[in-house]
């Protein structure tokens, strides 16, 4: 007998999840050990001319109320009707996987305890860096770490923007748009320019590595909006890329500090030649030194590839537990402020451009000039 799937969104991350399942069904059954069918899409759009026109439905219930759908991948976006759907579907012990960074960033602790509850499982690798495995290797390869330090570009629009600006001397609007023809852009691509997308995924980085939940509201986020193309040539010259970096520290008071917002990156640190749609992050733990990871960090295949990996999974373990879980944080008082934020800065006074001898606090080091970029430590 076949086991039973749903998508429910057919945009770009869903459309991918239903063509990378017909195309590589053979393997991906062998894989997951069984045959697999996929028995509903969920959109209330119409799309007559796809070869799965039978598939769809407009009604959730449909999903919710079939015995036989035991895993669902949730490629729908946004906080609302995605955590009512998804809760619903693991209460009544379907598996879930999710490419929605949102949802994970403010509801994972939630979901992770009613799928523990229900022996079934809630899984996100591609919440995280699309294409890159990330999720697993943090919680399992490198479980044995204490890991100081992860860091990395965790957006590819605005990583595709800045390499578009530089290198080909392409205008923000033009490459913006072309980032959202790529598919790689939110539907408000806000989330990617002003950092909150990038913020939701080092929330979700922080609270698999340091085990309780990690609000982005409780995170400083710089996006990219005010970068001046001038800085961006001048930190070149001066042996830098400035790129959007997510960030997150074990401080020496026991606290963490994540943040997000444009770093300069030396040359000599391999994450400044990651450019245009690419993520990599970089892990320090305390057994493995520094590990990085780099691929695809969005766009259709590359974030279908995790979805449909956590798909594989959750069909092959039914009824084990495996998914990632970190405890509810009453409050965020572990997590600290810009304030606790030390870093040399390039500044710009006028005319002139250096970089700081000295480390320093933001507020420091925006009262020598305009422009006020930290160096990312090495
Ligand atoms: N908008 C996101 C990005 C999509 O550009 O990285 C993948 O999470």
């Amino acid at each position: 007998m076949s086991v039973k799937f749903a998508v429910l969104g057919h945009g770009v991350v869903g459309s991918g999840v239903v063509e990378l399942f017909y195309k590589n069904k053979e393997s991906i059954e062998k894989r997951a050990g069984t045959e697999m069918e996929l028995k509903y899409i969920l959109d209330l759009r119409e799309f007559p001319d796809t070869p799965y026109a039978d598939k769809f439905t407009k009604d959730f219930n449909d999903i919710l109320n079939d015995d036989e759908v035991t895993s669902v991948c949730e490629c729908m976006g946004g906080l609302e009707p995605a955590f009512t759907f998804v809760k619903s579907c693991l209460e009544r012990g379907k598996s879930v996987s999710t490419s929605n960074k949102e949802l994970v960033a403010e509801k994972g602790d939630i979901l992770l305890a009613i799928a523990k509850k229900m022996n079934c499982n809630f899984f996100f690798e591609a919440s995280v860096g699309g294409a890159i495995p990330i999720i697993r290797p943090l919680h399992k390869c490198l479980a044995a770490n204490e890991i100081s330090a992860v860091s990395g570009i965790l957006n590819g629009t605005t990583n595709f923007i800045l390499t578009k600006m530089y290198n080909d001397k392409m205008s923000f609007e033009d490459a913006l748009s072309l980032a959202q023809k790529l598919g790689y852009a939110e539907k408000d691509p806000t989330a990617d320019i002003e950092g909150f997308d990038a913020c939701r995924k080092i929330c979700i980085i922080s609270s698999l590595v340091y085990g309780k939940h990690v609000y982005p509201s409780s995170v400083y986020t710089k996006g990219i909006s005010q970068i001046d193309l001038n800085d961006v040539q001048t930190a070149d010259s001066m042996g830098y890329s400035i790129k959007l970096i997510a960030n997150v520290r074990k401080l020496d008071d026991g606290r963490i500090l994540p943040v997000v917002m444009p770093m300069l990156v030396p040359h000599s640190n391999i994450i400044s030649s990651v450019s245009d749609v690419f993520n990599a992050v970089l892990v320090d733990g305390d057994a493995v030194d520094k590990v990085m990871f780099y691929g695809r960090g969005a766009g259709k295949f590359p974030t279908a590839s995790a979805v449909v990996g956590d798909l594989i999974d959750s069909v092959k373990h039914k009824i084990t537990v495996f998914s990632q879980s970190w405890d509810s944080a009453e409050n965020n008082d572990f997590v600290a402020g810009i304030d606790s934020f030390k870093a040399k800065w390039y500044v710009r006074d006028n005319e002139k451009s250096y970089i700081t001898d000295e480390e320093m606090t933001m507020s420091e080091a925006e009262m020598l000039g305009t422009a006020a970029i930290p160096v990312l430590e090495q």
